[in-house]
């Protein structure tokens, strides 16, 4: 089989990485791709990534199956396009992605069916929001309604502080036009936990749990980045719990999707908090998680293309749960100086050829470019190192022994990934 994958960051290197251990691909090609993934699949040359532009590329090409990584094209509608023209893809329509797309319809679909989540209001001036924030006092979350690439989210630990990030979301200065409309949101605490289901329509397989970290500091503080590293799998969550988050998360999103005559096929990503009162939905993605796809990808034992063929062609009912490694997996991402604000780039990269053959270890490339022939630095996140060990402790110390061997100018990486595992 002739398959495409569309996106250029650590996930996509993972997903091409895994896809070509498939006996049944025959090429691999990934659109736009980076350093390392053009070490291992065909990257193509096409001047407009629109989605009916790589459509068109897929049917010339004769891609059997397409996998999408990113939300921005799921949200553009690039599943609606290949679909159009017969074409396999694995991801959601834009009608189904508006889970991630939009806060304002996930949280409405979630209220209206009873899927359990932070209590909300949406606003779209700032004058009765000021008035709702006001008397429910703080902590509070302000989140903008579209996508924002992680940035469109503010726990106001301060009455003040939430005002603040109310008016700069409706005002367009926060994240411009995704946060002209804001969901303000009862915070939850507790330990997140990420949950990916392969779904098509109200089926569903889940896969292994993973936990990302998200904010650029040690302990979890700082600004919220894409996400520094994670770790699979969770050892709070055990198969209790799971059956609870299928059964009252991921199978009545599912079914009232359907309800509204939505029928959703992909990755559901449920970003969860384990609150006393029970598993809650803090957020849905509409795709594999970056880097929760570098944790759960090293682990998965059964075929990938499989599963994703299955998924795309209604017959996971069909299929057993995916076979897993027992042992633990941990990715540490390698960022630039300056991330998650404007990163520095343009450094060479040093000592990715060395940790590559080492046992267990994947280097996977996000923002990484060649430069006659030498590889340096393109982007905010750079690498991730995901190891396998035989526990939490030893894949730590392997990731972080490759990452003493790695170089480049403002290298920075958090030294507590998996600290709440371990
Ligand atoms: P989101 O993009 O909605 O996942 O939000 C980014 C991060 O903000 C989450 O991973 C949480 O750490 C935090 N967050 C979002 N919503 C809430 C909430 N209702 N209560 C507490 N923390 C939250
Ligand atoms: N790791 C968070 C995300 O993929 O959105």
């Amino acid at each position: 089989m002739k398959v495409l994958v569309i996106g250029s960051g650590g996930r996509e290197h993972a997903l091409v990485h895994k896809l070509k251990d498939s006996t049944k691909v025959n090429s691999i090609w990934c659109y736009p791709g980076n350093a390392g993934i053009s070490c291992i699949a065909q990257i193509p040359n096409i001047a407009d990534p629109s989605p009916s532009s790589l459509a068109e590329f897929a049917d010339s090409m004769g891609i059997d199956l397409t996998v999408v990584g990113p939300e921005g094209y799921l949200a553009e509608g690039i599943v609606d396009a290949f679909q159009e023209r017969g074409l396999v893809i694995f991801g959601p329509s834009k009608a189904a992605a508006q889970l991630e797309s939009s806060k304002a319809f996930a949280k409405n679909l979630m209220a209206k069916y009873g899927i359990p989540t932070a209590a909300h209001r949406v606003f779209s001036d700032f004058a009765s929001a000021k008035a709702y924030i006001e008397n429910a006092g703080a902590p509070i979350v302000i989140k903008a309604d579209g996508l924002a690439a992680g940035k469109g989210v503010v726990v106001a630990n301060s009455t003040a502080e939430a005002l603040a990030a109310a008016e700069a979301a409706l005002t367009g200065a926060l994240v411009g036009e995704a946060g002209r409309r804001i969901v303000v949101e009862e915070f939850l605490s507790g330990e997140e936990v990420s949950i990916l289901a392969l779904c098509n329509g109200t089926n569903c397989l889940l896969l292994t749990p993973s936990q990302d970290h998200k904010t650029i500091g040690e302990g979890d503080t700082g600004p919220n980045t894409g996400g520094m590293g994670a770790y699979s799998p969770v050892p709070v969550v055990d198969k209790a719990l799971e059956d609870e988050i299928l059964n009252t998360i991921i199978e009545p999103t599912l079914k009232a999707l359907h309800q509204e005559g939505i029928k959703y096929t992909g990755v559901l990503y449920a970003g969860l908090m384990l609150t006393k009162s029970g598993p809650k939905v803090v957020e849905f993605n509409c795709r594999f998680g970056d880097p929760e796809t570098q944790v759960i990808l090293p682990r998965l034992k059964t075929d990938l293309l499989e599963l994703l063929l299955a998924s795309c062609e209604g017959r996971l009912h069909l299929l057993p749960p995916p076979e897993w490694d027992p042992r633990p997996c941990v990715c540490v991402i390698a960022a630039s100086k300056g991330y998650p604000g404007t990163p520095e780039t343009g450094f060479p990269i040093n000592g990715v050829d060395r940790i590559e053959s080492w046992d267990d270890v994947y280097v996977y490339h996000a923002g990484t470019a060649f430069q006659n022939q030498q590889l340096i630095t393109s982007g905010g996140r750079v690498l991730g190192i995901s190891s396998l060990g035989n526990d939490m402790q030893a894949a730590l110390d392997k990731a972080y022994q490759a990452l003493e061997d790695l170089s480049f100018e403002g290298m920075y990486y958090r030294k507590d990934i998996g600290w709440r595992a371990l």
